[in-house]
């Protein structure tokens, strides 16, 4: 089944053309570069960008897939969660063109679309895996048993671990989103310059905080001359990188010692971070459990992973009615 998908659930304008769930042949991805100078998205900016550049977006999607709209047999976009001014654009579109050429529909929860990321890159994925889904917005661990069936086994009880990685960007006056930017400073730097701490939230539950590291690296730079700060900007990159990979990493071993799940899928934006990849790795060999993540432009929001997402509740024969609203604090099922 051919699939167009819509992503507009924050700063990322983005268009799809998937087959069967599993095949992407376009993936055209907008980043709004208007929030930089604000250091963080404004929402009605957002939503204003994505009324420019839907159009435009999907016919350049079209296009790459060498499709029209009459090849399309399936419209999907993200309801939530999300901005909800951002979230309306695309989901708006969607169910116009749905509606116009007569083709089912299907709003998509973005937290699912993150985990169908991994079912588009790894067709070997099976049914049964653990999903470490991180994110801007979230933070989860999550034991998914066929597509669709999934329990949350622990989540952030603070900020997301995206989130620190964007705050602390900020207080080392890098950009934003700055969660790359401290992935490609740490590699020039020692991780072991700071021990920076590594909360436990409760040790008997799977969840996650990161709200005290962050405040953590705000006052170790408020506590030191900016000089020093300015000369060991990579190592306190590295040193707060390595704190918040090692909070992921430990609730993730047990969760997959306890669960006893035979892979581990990571995904959402800070599925691209070199390190947290890495020490994920290890974990994975270890323990004798199979690891996949997407390549980075499906880790962080893109449309191939809505439209994916779509395809498959599309191809069960689930059908979205035209009176589903936007939905920005939607949960995961
Ligand atoms: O999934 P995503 O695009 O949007 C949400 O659904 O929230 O995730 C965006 C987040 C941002 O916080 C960004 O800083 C982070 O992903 N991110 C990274 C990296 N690339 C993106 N964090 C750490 N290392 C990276 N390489
Ligand atoms: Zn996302």
């Amino acid at each position: 089944m051919m699939v167009l998908g819509l992503e507009t659930s924050c700063d990322e304008t983005s268009a799809a053309v998937v087959a069967d769930g599993r095949r992407t042949l376009s993936n055209i991805i907008h980043s709004q570069l208007v929030h930089q100078r604000y250091g963080g998205v404004v929402p009605e900016l957002a939503g204003r960008e994505h009324i420019r550049r839907i159009v435009p977006i999907m016919e350049e999607a079209l296009g790459e897939a060498g499709k029209t709209l009459a090849d399309i047999e399936g419209f999907a976009a993200t309801f939530g969660p999300g901005l909800v001014g951002a979230l309306l654009v695309g989901l708006s579109f969607a169910k116009v063109l749905a509606w116009g050429t007569g083709r089912p529909f299907y709003a998509v929860n973005h937290l699912e679309g993150h985990i169908a990321a991994n079912l588009l890159a790894h067709e070997e994925i099976g049914d049964h895996f653990l999903t470490l889904l991180v994110s801007g917005g979230h933070t989860m661990l999550i034991k998914v048993e066929g597509f669709g069936n999934y329990t949350v086994l622990g989540r952030s009880v603070d900020d997301a671990s995206g989130e620190a990685f964007d705050k602390v960007a900020k207080i080392l006056g890098l950009g934003y989103p700055g969660g790359a930017e401290i992935d490609r400073l740490a590699r020039q730097g020692n991780p072991a310059y700071i021990r920076f701490p590594r909360a436990i939230p409760d040790p008997a539950r799977l969840d996650f905080s990161f709200s005290g590291l962050k405040t953590a690296v705000a006052l170790y730079v408020k506590n030191h001359p900016p000089e020093e700060i300015h000369e060991h900007l990579a190592d306190i990159a590295a040193s707060f990188q390595e704190a918040a990979v090692d909070s992921l990493c430990d609730k993730t071993a047990i969760a997959l010692r306890r669960t006893n799940l035979p892979a581990l899928a990571l995904s959402g934006g800070v599925a691209a971070n070199s390190r947290l990849r890495a020490k994920l790795q290890e974990i994975c060999d270890r323990l004798g459990v199979g690891f996949m993540y997407p390549p980075s432009e499906l880790c962080t929001d893109n449309a191939a992973m809505i439209a994916a997402a779509g395809a498959i509740h599309l191809m069960r024969g689930e059908r979205t009615p035209f009176d589903v609203n936007a939905v920005p604090y939607q949960k995961l099922y």
